[in-house]
């Protein structure tokens, strides 16, 4: 049968009908990702949003799905009663913005393709000003509007990106409309394949940046490596006029030093300073003012030193257990995509209730919330980007899909001290493709940010009945070696645990990055019987004592909370829900919590 038009064909329509060529990419009109936003001059665009659902493209395509000049794009309204116009947003509901839309419309629970949203704002525009418009995160791919024309696009549904939009805003109101699509696609970054659910929409912050003619950018700001007395880093200016002299002042500690950028834009600059050390026991952060004559940026920085040594991580020159914990970025109580600070804080609140010290940001790049907010609660973050499962390892496309979404998170929590490790993939089946893909992108982490450590979830494979072992040639590339392991629940039962004779012998730190089993709260029995909480509590029992007999760098059992995942489908147990939390998604606390925290307490 002939196939009809795919995503790919529709896309690559897209992108022609776009730039009018035919290997454009999304990702289009980009401007380089500004550093920092929380600590600029913005003007939020959070708030009410108009949405239109659009199951058929027909606000971008016309009948013979050619891009139609008169899409949705142009926000127009019926001039007269004899206008022929067939949408209008006034007249179409509201979304709060940042959500995503599964859970805001229950229409739209389980809809993968097109939403139009729309924002009028007034930026109160000033001559002598630049103006940019900056997103969180949409997830999975946007087209923007300013105005009724083309702004760019971007693909990717958990990093931020940025357009410069100085000479496409009018004094007073504007429109903003952006088109989001959330289909899913073999050749995206993540594949089609996920345990967890595909929320669409503008997931996260939307923002007006406001900066004068040449400012800041971007910059990297850290201890020199292990001498733990002196900063440095390097400034990047963006603007006419670059070569004008930068302060980089950190009042608490009297230091200060001013460079001159060199003719890209870019200075390096290193002070004499002997800051407190940050550690989760005294998560100390200082203020840091990047100034120039015309504009300055504040941020608060952790000043730490991450290394590995031998098979042990060391934090500040002595060695740390991560005492670990997964979350996904599923918001508490109300599930659908956590959006807000306060979330966040919930979320790290309860991981330090059981005692953890690091998390395990899964699969994606979170909201910034959550890395600043465990930044200043003295926890460490594992960040991840989606390679999960099954992805097209030998599509070009996908790499650079998977390359951008790396620098995207890099750029954006470079100087996020509590991030220690990056990690770039989630039990992916290993294949040549597959290593060379991954080496790739190991590489690449390590040219954007050679300080931090690198890893990823492999799987565990057995010599024999009961010698499990690590064999997976990315070993050699990475700097901890993580894997995942579901004995008790996936591979035999919980006292499976007491005959494990574990072969770690990898010479690198090893975390055990994923263990665990599922229980709904509240459903009691023996601890035989699967779902059950006595079930999860005697698997989590087995797994400690397991543990003593390993020399692990630290652990991070899945999950902290349940979360939704289409994959669940068992009624009255699941019910689309992935049930292995040590929380509810209503935040009571199962008996294998108390397993971890008073495990947590020994290390
Ligand atoms: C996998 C995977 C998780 C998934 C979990 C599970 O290891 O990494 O994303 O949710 O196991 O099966 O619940």
């Amino acid at each position: 049968m002939k196939r009809i038009v795919g995503k790919k064909e529709i896309l690559m329509v897209l992108a022609m009908a776009l730039t009018g060529s035919m290997n454009a990419e999304l990702n289009d009109n980009l401007f380089p990702l500004i550093n920092n936003v929380p600590g600029r001059s913005t003007l939020s665009l959070n708030g009410q949003w108009d949405y239109i659902i659009d199951r058929y493209g027909t606000g971008y395509y016309d009948y013979r799905l050619k891009p139609s000049s008169n899409g949705f794009f142009r926000d127009q309204q019926a001039r007269s009663e004899s206008d022929l116009v067939e949408y209008n947003f006034e007249q179409s509901p509201d979304m709060f913005i940042p959500h995503d839309w599964n859970t805001w419309d229950d229409e739209l629970k389980y809809y993968e393709g097109i939403v139009w949203f729309r924002k009028v704002f007034d930026p109160d525009r000033k001559e002598d000003k630049r103006y940019f418009l900056y997103f969180g995160a949409v997830n999975y791919n946007a087209l923007v509007y300013l105005n009724g024309t083309y702004l760019g696009s971007h693909k990717g549904g958990f990093t931020p990106f940025n357009f410069e939009i100085t000479n496409r805003i009018n004094d007073g109101n504007n429109t903003l409309i952006v088109m989001v699509d959330n289909t899913r696609d073999k050749d995206e970054v993540p594949t089609v394949n996920t345990d967890w659910w595909n929320y669409g929409g503008i997931t996260r912050d939307v923002m007006i940046i406001e900066e004068p003619e040449t400012f800041i950018i971007d910059y990297s700001i850290r201890l020199s490596g292990d001498t733990y007395k002196e900063i440095s880093g390097w400034i990047q200016m963006d603007g006419s006029n670059l070569q004008i002299p930068v302060t980089v002042e950190i009042p608490d500690l009297k230091a200060e030093v001013t460079v001159v950028p060199d003719e890209s834009g870019r200075a390096a600059f290193a002070m004499k300073a002997k800051p407190v050390l940050w550690s989760p026991e005294n998560p100390v952060l200082y203020r840091v003012v990047i100034s120039t004559p015309g504009s300055t940026v504040d941020d608060l920085i952790a000043f730490r030193h991450v290394e590995a040594v031998g098979n042990k991580i060391h934090l500040n020159g002595k060695p740390v257990y991560l005492r670990g914990i997964c979350i996904h970025e599923e918001a508490p109580f109300r599930q659908g995509r956590l959006s807000t600070p306060e979330e966040a804080r919930t979320l790290l609140q309860w991981a330090r209730e059981m005692n953890c010290n690091f998390v395990r940001l899964a699969h994606y790049p979170h909201n910034e919330h959550m890395v600043r907010e465990a930044e200043k609660m003295g926890i460490m973050v594992w960040s991840e980007i989606p390679v999960y499962w099954t992805i097209s390892f030998d599509n070009p496309e996908t790499l650079g899909n998977a390359k951008n979404q790396l620098e995207e998170m890099i750029t954006r929590d470079r100087n996020r001290g509590a991030v220690i490790i990056w990690s770039l993939a989630n039990e992916t089946p290993v294949s040549d493709a597959r290593n060379q893909f991954l080496t790739s992108l190991v590489h690449y982490a390590r040219e954007l940010d050679d300080t931090r450590l690198i890893s990823m979830a492999m799987e565990k494979q057995y010599r024999d009945r009961f010698t499990p072992v690590i064999r997976d040639p990315l070993m050699d590339v990475v700097d901890v070696v993580s894997f995942n392991s579901y004995i008790g629940w996936y591979d035999g039962l919980p006292e499976k645990c007491a005959r494990m004779n574990w072969d770690l012998n990898t010479g690198k730190p090893a975390i055990m990055s994923e263990f665990g089993g599922g229980a709904l709260q509240g459903l009691h029995g023996s601890s035989s019987q699967r779902w059950t909480e006595e079930f999860q509590e005697e698997l989590y029992r087995q797994h400690v004592a397991m543990f003593e007999k390993m020399d692990l760098a630290g652990t991070t059992p899945w999950i902290l909370m349940d979360f939704m995942s289409p994959r669940r489908l068992l009624p009255g147990i699941q019910d689309g829900v992935n049930r292995k939390g040590l929380i509810s998604n209503n935040g009571i606390r199962k008996k294998a919590f108390y397993i971890m925290q008073d495990w947590y307490k020994t290390k």
